[in-house]
Parts: structure tokens; sequence; C-alpha cells
């Protein structure tokens, strides 16, 4: 099957009791057992639901992967998979990540013991200067998050994979309809369904996929002794998202590139950052390993902006965390998205005050354009 068929057809999205075409929410804890000591396929619905087992299927055939996990949020699927570490043990992370998953790894894993090292992952040599005995894991976003950085994503997994150390993709960005990091050796892919996948902003949920049979043992210990699974309802929107990716992908990016243009020929507009731009420091390597562009775009208006005003004036883009929704989104990380990053480690690597972030939706590239100008017009004042 092709990736579009597949998208429709894949996993165990098709009801095995009814043969209905949709996978039912599946709304319960546990299940009758007939006797003792049987070897049943669902018993308590932590453990697994046949809603979530569509998702799950489905996500491990999409990235290529042995085995699918869904969790409650991709924060939950990070912290699960980070869980797989213990203490003394250190990870490597891309030096402008989610937020979230920097605070998670500084405030909370590291009360036990696992640290963790920021680096450059952009350049290769970097990252093999960084490796020492205690590193078992690096994570990495290609795109990063919110600068639209680029590694790459092979070069670093085939080093991690020689040192015997996990590399972990969030793919949250590129989904696997541009870019499958299991293809090119990482070990771990981890998603937050709530966006792209999801793609209409109406649940919060995470994947993981891995391409390994003694790892997918290990995360679905984790994933049950953890405990923080996809619900059935979640799980049965989960699919129902899923099934439009293709379309919703091919859209974003077509409005996204249109904008980049727009906006790099604006006066009022200092610097936009996006890998479809020559000047964009990994352009060339951003469609080696990908098949398609990130529909996010960082830029930044010229100092004497009034931001508040700017985004005030925008009437169809809502000012929101969030992003990969079928609406546009605006965000200003460093007060949003980026707030729990220490503001000296958000100057270092260029989340400035002046940042925005603008995730490009699907509706009319016109009306998108006519919303966006309108506000930097009115910034300027
Ligand atoms: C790249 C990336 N990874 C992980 C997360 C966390 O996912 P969630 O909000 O579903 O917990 C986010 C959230 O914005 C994200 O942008």
């Amino acid at each position: 099957m092709k990736f579009e068929t597949t998208l429709i057809h894949g996993g165990k999205t098709t009801d095995p009791l009814t043969k209905a075409v949709n996978v039912p929410i599946y709304q319960t804890s546990t299940y009758k057992q007939s006797e003792l000591f049987q070897n049943v396929e669902y018993e308590y619905s932590r453990t697994k639901n046949p809603t979530r087992t569509a998702v799950e299927t489905l996500i491990a055939e999409l990235e290529g992967g042995v085995e699918g996990f869904a969790f409650a949020s991709g924060m939950a699927a990070i912290s699960t998979v980070l869980a797989l570490f213990k203490q003394g043990d250190h990870v490597l992370i891309s030096d402008n990540l989610y937020g979230g998953t920097f605070r998670v790894l500084d405030k909370v894993f590291a009360n036990f013991g696992i640290g963790y090292t920021m680096v450059d992952t952009t350049d290769v040599t970097l990252v093999e200067m960084a490796l020492d005995r205690s590193v078992v894991a690096i994570i990495i976003e290609s795109p990063t998050n919110p600068l639209l950085a680029i590694s790459d994503i092979e070069a670093i997994s085939t080093l991690a994979r020689n040192e015997n150390i996990i590399s972990i993709v969030d793919n949250t960005f590129m989904t696997p309809f541009f870019q499958k990091p299991l293809k090119l050796k990482a070990d771990i892919v981890i998603h937050s369904a709530t966006k792209y996948l999801g793609g209409h902003s109406d649940l919060i949920a995470g994947l993981v996929v891995v391409n390994d049979e003694e790892l997918a043992r290990r995360i679905a210990f984790l994933q049950n002794a953890i405990g923080a699974v996809l619900g059935p309802m979640d799980s049965f929107l989960l699919v129902r998202g899923i099934k439009t990716l293709a379309l919703r992908m091919e859209r974003h990016q077509q409005n996204a590139l249109a904008l980049v243009e727009k906006l790099s020929s604006l006066p009022q507009v200092q610097r936009v950052y996006h890998p479809s731009l020559p000047n964009h420091k990994n352009h060339s390597l951003a469609l080696s390993q990908a098949s398609g562009h990130v529909s996010l775009i960082s830029f930044e208006l010229q100092p004497e902006a009034n931001l508040n005003k700017f985004f005030r004036s925008l009437n169809i883009i809502a000012l929101a965390e969030s992003l990969g929704g079928v609406e546009s989104l605006i965000c200003h990380p460093a007060s949003m998205t980026h707030a729990s990053y220490p503001k000296e480690i958000r100057d270092s690597v260029g989340i400035t005050d002046h940042l925005i972030r603008l995730s490009v939706g699907i509706e009319d590239m016109d009306d998108l354009w006519s919303d966006l100008n309108g506000a930097i017009q009115e910034a300027f004042r």
C-alpha cells in the first residue's frame, strides 16, 4: 500500500467483531474472562484497549516501526521514554527543543539523577565531542522548536548506534508523511499527536514508535507500569484525524511556502526562519532527509514593532499555544511555549523576545496573508 492508502486502511483500524469500517470507542476499563490462567489479549484497559490498539498499530505502520504506543499527551510519551534511563545516565539534547521536554529533564528527571547536556545537534562534530561513557541517549527534534534548525538524523543515529546509544527523534513537526526517522536509523520516534497527526486542535495525545522488539517490550512494560495511556475516545479521534493527514500536510506546506516568500519580502520583517529559504543554515539538508517542508515559520519584526499591537490586530490567526491544527495559530515563544527555559539559554540559542512562531493552517492563503500583513502594518503605526 502507498502511504496515503495506509493512512486510511493501515493498522487494525477495522473492527474485528462487527467489521465496522471504524474501530468503535471501546469505552471499557476491563474485560470479562471465562476462566483462570488464560492468556487473553484484553484484560484491563491500562494495559490494552482495542481503540488504542487501532491507533498504535496504525502509527507503527506509518513510521515503519515494529510497535507503536499511545499516551495521554506528548509529554506523557516523552516521560515514559525517559523512564528507560536510570540514576547516573546522561542524555544529549538539541539546544532548542520544545520547552516542556527541557523542563521535564531539568525539573523532574534531574531529581532522579538523570543528567542532560544541550548541544547544537545541527553540527554532528559537536554531538560526537559531547559523547562520553555516561551518555545513554540523544534526543533531537528536526526541525527544532521554534528555530526550525535541521539536524542530520541519519548521521546522528548512526553515530549513536555505533556507541550503543539510543537515538530518539521527536517527529511532531514533520509527521511520517514528510519524514521517517526510523528509516534514517533512529531507534525511537516520538510525537505530540496533539499537533498534525490529530490535526484539529481537539485532543491531547502522544505516540511512540520503536524499531526493535526488545525496546518495544521495555516501552510496553513502562506504558503499563506508569499508566499515562490514551483513552478510547481520544484514540478514536486520533485515528480519524490521521486519515486526512496527507491532504492536510500538502495544504499546510503550500500555504507555508507562500507565506515564507511574502514575509521575506516585507521591509518590516527583520528575519524569517524557514528551511526552504536558501539562507537557512541547513537548507540543503532539509529536503535530503524529508519529502516536504515544515509548515511552521518563525520570524522577527524590526525592533520598533509594537508586538502587543501586532497580536491584537490579528483576526483570523489566533494567539495560542500549540500548532499543527487546521487553523492557523501564532505564538510568542519567549513568553509562551519556551518560557520554561531560563532567559540566558533562550538568548544564547536565539529565542529572542522578538521571535514570533506561526503555525500555518489550511485556510485560504489570501485571507491569511491579508490578516498577517494587516497586523504587521498595525504594529508599526
Ligand atoms: C515538538 C513537541 N514535542 C512535544 C510536545 C509536547 O506535547 P503535548 O503538548 O501533547 O504534551 C510539544 C508540544 O507543543 C511539541 O511542540
